[in-house]
Formats: structure tokens, sequence, C-alpha cells
């Protein structure tokens, strides 16, 4: 399994989340990095994105942590059915994908 755009492009005001929020300030760490830790706990890879080299590294900075069972089934209640990707499971999409034409 793989998170592309995991933290949802940073739509949905996804950073300021006040359960991740909360979560994160348990341990100093912000909500990036907790959707990071709650990724790679799962053994799902994490392609994230930063154009700045400090997030970068804070998207990194995550191996001295870990999220207790309490703070996963928090963020399991959260709102899953927000989708940042195209989804590639309706009919009506996937024609409107093999339609677009590449710039090449
Ligand atoms: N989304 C898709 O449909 C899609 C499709 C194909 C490939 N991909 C690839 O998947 C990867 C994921 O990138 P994505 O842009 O789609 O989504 P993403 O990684 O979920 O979100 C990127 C956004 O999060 C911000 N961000 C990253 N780290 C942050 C932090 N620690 N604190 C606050 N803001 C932070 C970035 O801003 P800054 O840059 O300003 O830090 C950017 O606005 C990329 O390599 C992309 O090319 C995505």
């Amino acid at each position: 399994m793989e998170a592309w755009a995991p933290f949802a492009e940073g739509k949905n005001d996804i950073f300021h989340n006040p359960v991740l929020s909360k979560i994160g300030a348990k341990y100093g760490k912000s909500v990036a990095q907790v959707i990071t830790r709650w990724l790679i706990e799962r053994d799902i890879i994490v392609l994230a994105k930063s154009t700045k080299p400090e997030r970068m590294a804070e998207n990194l900075n995550i191996f001295d942590f870990a999220l207790s069972d309490e703070d996963k089934a928090e963020i399991a209640k959260l709102d899953g059915t927000f989708v940042a990707i195209v989804n590639h499971d309706t009919v009506d999409n996937l024609k409107r994908i093999s339609a677009w034409k590449m710039g090449v």
C-alpha cells in the first residue's frame, strides 16, 4: 500500500485538524508527523511532498515516538471519505482519464 498525497495535498485544513493537533502536542510533534507516523506504523509507504527543506526534515523526523492505541483509535474515527487523487473506481472517471491527451 502507498499513500499518495498523504496530507490530502494540504486541503481540508488538514494541518489544523484538532484531533491530529492534540495528539501531536502530546509528543511535541506536528500534524504532518502524526500523519506520517500513523501511515508507517501500518506499513504504508509515504509519498509526501514539500518544497521546503525544513518541512522535508520535519516529515522524516518520526522515528522517536510511537502512537498509543488510544491515539490510533481516535485517528481511525476521522472522516476517511475525502479523495485528493482521482478516483479510479468509477466507469465515468476511467472514461474521462482515458480521454486525457498528454502534452508530448
Ligand atoms: N495528489 C495526486 O493526485 C498525485 C498524483 C500523482 C503523484 N503524486 C505525487 O505524490 C506526492 C505527494 O504530493 P502531493 O502534493 O500530491 O500531496 P501531499 O504530500 O499530501 O501534500 C503536499 C502539500 O503539503 C504541504 N506540506 C508538506 N509537508 C508539510 C508540513 N510538514 N507542514 C505543512 N505543510 C506541509 C506542502 O506544502 P510545501 O511544499 O509548501 O511544504 C504541499 O502543499 C508528490 O510527489 C506528487 O508528485 C500525487
